[in-house]
């Protein structure tokens, strides 16, 4: 398996509830390496084309106000499969179907307040790393 990179991102929701630093630690202790990392309001216009494969959805309107709608810290994690194993770490996204241990079975109730985002596939890691990053990776 060779050493990829994904994007990962918490959320207002996380930002504002000070899970920062046990997520972090979370992808720390499981062995993946920080390449990236930023506080940020996400400006309206990289939200949706961040978002933009879900622009059809009758919810797009709300995930573009919630991300916006406060500081996130976005970042780059790198380590051997780690697009697959952070989505595992993440948990579902429908809290009723995230287990315990994983972070938003951990931490959140609600479809559209669920902490963390994670790319989903290499394709996604390196769209939205660009997107987020550019270039500007140690
Ligand atoms: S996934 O993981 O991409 O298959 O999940 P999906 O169900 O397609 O959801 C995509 C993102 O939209 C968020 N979401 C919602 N936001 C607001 N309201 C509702 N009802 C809702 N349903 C899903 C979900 O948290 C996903 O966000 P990200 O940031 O990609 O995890």
């Amino acid at each position: 398996m060779a050493i990829e990179q994904t994007f990962l991102m918490v959320k207002p929701d996380g930002v504002e509830r000070q899970v920062v630093g046990d997520i972090v630690d979370r992808f720390e202790r499981r062995g993946f390496v920080m390449k990236g990392a930023k506080l940020m309001v996400i400006p309206k216009e990289l939200a949706e084309k961040h978002y933009a494969e879900h622009a059809e959805r009758p919810f797009f309107g709300e995930l573009v106000d919630f991300i916006t709608s406060g500081p996130v810290f976005a970042m780059v994690w790198e380590g051997e499969n780690v697009i697959k194993l952070a989505r595992t770490m993440m948990g579902a996204t429908k809290p009723e179907e995230s287990n315990p241990g994983t972070i938003r079975g951990d931490y959140a109730t609600t479809v559209s307040h669920n902490i963390i985002h994670g790319s989903d596939s290499l394709a996604s890691a390196e769209r939205e790393i660009a997107l987020f990053f550019g270039e500007d990776l140690v």
